[in-house]
């Protein structure tokens, strides 16, 4: 079966769904978007798409009203319309799901106003973005666009370019990863996750007043770990130099799930290996993402089997 994509109000071939040269978001950024995990239950031979709901009421939420985009659909097509490009597309592993909202029409010069919108959705196979082991991070010489900049609490297309200029940086030196920091020297968050740290068995984070994407998977984070563990969250300004005291360090996101932090700036976070809590975390998170803890299945979303 070849990948399917959602364009054009309709599913086609992937290979089919173009866009023009001169459409707005092209050109300008103008477009935001979710990233959306479909994990592969190889034992059940099923999907369970994970918080599908949040991640749409992220984008229509937040991104769409930043950028006055208006799309014809409640959050309940959007999600039967991901379901049925999921079972149209015939994956049988761990997939991510980008939906993108965005001012398509053909023409110059920058603005918001007075320009049409469309949307469209895509799904590609997509195993952990930055691997399951620990990965070694560094502190970025770029810092996180404000809020009085691009909003961060929308996942805006033209916004990326500050994550990936801090993406480039740290691979080219070496690097798994970057994190970022404010403008007045804050930690804010990694190119395309939230970051943790545990701090006298607690764990700590920034708040989203320093410019962070609120995250669904932080947030899943945040209520296992009080649920289940029994750990609270401080959502709190963090200070550089704690990255390099911290007990145990981790990010999450989507696309990269709970992913340890060993290392920060050449400095090995606690002994340098994966924390205690962070690898509860993990173990907690992968059978909740599956549908495989019955206290959580309202956050998932099962394909009907074929
Ligand atoms: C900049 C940024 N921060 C954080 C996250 C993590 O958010 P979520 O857990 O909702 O995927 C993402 C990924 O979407 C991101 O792009």
């Amino acid at each position: 079966m070849p990948p399917y994509a959602f364009f054009h109000k309709q599913f086609m071939p992937l290979s089919e769904a173009k866009i023009g040269i001169l459409t707005h978001a092209f050109h300008y950024g103008t477009a935001c978007f979710e990233g959306i995990r479909g994990n592969w239950d190889s034992e059940r031979e099923n999907f369970c798409l994970f918080r599908v709901d949040d991640h749409y009421k992220r984008m229509l939420n937040n991104g769409c009203r930043i950028l006055k985009i208006n799309l014809p659909y409640s959050i309940n097509k959007l999600c039967q319309l991901t379901v049925e490009l999921i079972e149209r597309s015939g994956f049988r592993e761990d997939v991510y799901i980008r939906p993108l909202a965005y001012k398509s029409s053909e023409t110059i010069g920058v603005r918001l106003h007075n320009l049409e919108d469309d949307f469209l959705i895509i799904v590609t196979p997509l195993p952990p973005y930055l691997g399951t082991k620990g990965i070694r991070c560094c502190t970025s010489s770029w810092r996180r666009v404000d809020d009085t900049m691009i909003p961060a609490r929308g996942k805006i297309c033209g916004t990326y370019v500050n994550s990936a200029l801090a993406k480039t940086e740290a691979w080219e030196n070496g690097f798994d990863e970057a994190i970022l920091l404010t403008l007045d020297g804050h930690l804010s968050e990694g190119s395309g996750e939230n970051v943790f740290l545990v701090i006298n068995g607690k764990l700590v984070t920034p708040p989203s007043s320093d410019n962070i994407l609120l995250g669904i998977t932080r947030d899943t984070v945040i209520k296992l770990a009080k649920n289940e563990l029994d750990i609270d969250t401080v959502e709190r300004q963090v200070d550089r130099s704690e990255l390099y005291l911290a007990e145990e360090c981790f990010f999450t996101g989507t696309a990269a799930h709970i992913v340890p932090i060993v290392e920060v700036d050449h400095r090995p976070v606690g002994n340098g290996e994966t924390g205690k809590i962070t690898a509860e975390l993990q173990k907690l998170f992968k059978e909740v993402i599956l549908g495989r803890n019955p206290k959580y299945l309202d956050w998932c979303t099962f394909l009907a089997k074929s």
